[in-house]
C-alpha cells in the first residue's frame, strides 16, 4: 500500500532522510520511533508531499507521489497540482497540533474536505461526517465548537476530519504528544479501533507500550537511517543496536507511563 525506494532529501546541506527504503501492506500498522530529529516528521511528510525529496520514490496505493519520469536524472518531474492534490486525498494525516477551524463546528470541520475538495453534497457529507464522529467517540460533540472541546476530542475530530476523505492510508505525527496525559487514552484507543478495522497505518509516537502493543511493525529512525525494523516484541527482546537499546532505556527512566 505505501513503498517507499531509496529516498533522501536534504534540508540544504543536512541530509535529513538518506537513501530510505520499506514498504507497507494493506492493513499493517508500522509505529516510527527515534530521537528529535532524526527525520520522521519529514518522512511522513515527504509521503504525503508537503516536502520534495530529492531522490527515490514513493508509491501509495501503486501511484507515484510527488515525481513522474524516475526515481533520478533528467527526466524526473514534478507532478501538476491536480496529481499532487489527487494524490493527498489517497493519505489522511494527522498532526500533533489538530489545526481544526476555530469557527467552525464539529461535524462543520469533518464535512469541510468532502464538499469543497471531492464536490460531495452536503448532506451525504453530512451523514458520513456523523458517522465518523460517532466511531470516534464523539456523536454528541458534533454542534460543539473547537473552544468547547478537549484537547483529546479535538484530536479525535481531526482524526475524524482526515477520514472523512476516505483515505487508503492513514499517517499520524505525534498525535498525543499536545495532550495531557489523561487525555491520551482516549486517542489512542481510536487509533486501536482504526487499527482493527484494517486501516492502513503510519504512526510515529513516542507511547512505547502502545508502540508494543499495536504495531505489526516497529521501525527505529536514527539520523536520517532505519536501523531497526521488526515486529515490536522481537525488536525488544533482541535489538540490533546499541542505539535502540539506549533509546528504549532513556525512554522508560523518563516515562511517567512506565
Ligand atoms: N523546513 C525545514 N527546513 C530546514 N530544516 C528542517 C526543516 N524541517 C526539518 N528540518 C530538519 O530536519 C531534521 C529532521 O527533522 P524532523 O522534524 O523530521 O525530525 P523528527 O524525527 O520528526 O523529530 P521530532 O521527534 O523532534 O519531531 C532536523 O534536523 C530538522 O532541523
Ligand atoms: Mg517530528
Amino acid at each position: 500500500m505505501i513503498e517507499v525506494k531509496g529516498v533522501s532529501k536534504s534540508f540544504g546541506s543536512n541530509q535529513v532522510l538518506k537513501d530510505i527504503s520499506f514498504d507497507v501492506k494493506e492493513g499493517e500498522v508500522v509505529v516510527l520511533v527515534g530521537p528529535s530529529g532524526s527525520g520522521k516528521s519529514t518522512l511522513l511528510r515527504c509521503i504525503n508531499f508537503l516536502e520534495e525529496f530529492q531522490a527515490g520514490e514513493i508509491l501509495v496505493d501503486g501511484a507515484a507521489v510527488g515525481y513522474s519520469g524516475g526515481t533520478s536524472g533528467p527526466s524526473r518531474r514534478r507532478q501538476s497540482e491536480a496529481d499532487v492534490a489527487n494524490l493527498r486525498t489517497k493519505a489522511g494525516m494527522v498532526f500533533q497540533n489538530y489545526n481544526l477551524f476555530p469557527h467552525k463546528t464539529a461535524i462543520e470541520n469533518v464535512m469541510m474536505g468532502p464538499v469543497l475538495v471531492n464536490k460531495d453534497s452536503k448532506a451525504d457529507a453530512r451523514a458520513h461526517g456523523l458517522e465518523l464522529l460517532a466511531k470516534v467517540g464523539l456523536k454528541d460533540r458534533a454542534d460543539h465548537f473547537p473552544s468547547q472541546l478537549s484537547g483529546g476530542q479535538q484530536q479525535r475530530v481531526a482524526i475524524a476530519r482526515a477520514l472523512a476523505m476516505r483515505p487508503k492510508v492513514m499517517l499520524f505525527d505525534e498525535v498525543t504528544s499536545a495532550l495531557d496525559p489523561e487525555l491520551v487514552d482516549e486517542v489512542l484507543k481510536t487509533l486501536r479501533d482504526l487499527s482493527n478495522e484494517g486501516m492502513t497505518m503510519i504512526i510515529v509516537t513516542h507511547e512505547m507500550q502502545f508502540a508494543r502493543d499495536v504495531a505489526d511493525r516497529l521501525l527505529f529512525f536514527y539520523q536520517g537511517v532505519i536501523i531497526e525494523d521488526g515486529p515490536p516484541a522481537e525488536v525488544f527482546a533482541n535489538p540490533k543496536t546499541e542505539r535502540f537499546q539506549t533509546f528504549v532505556k532513556r525512554f522508560q527512566a523518563n516515562s511517567h507511563r512506565g
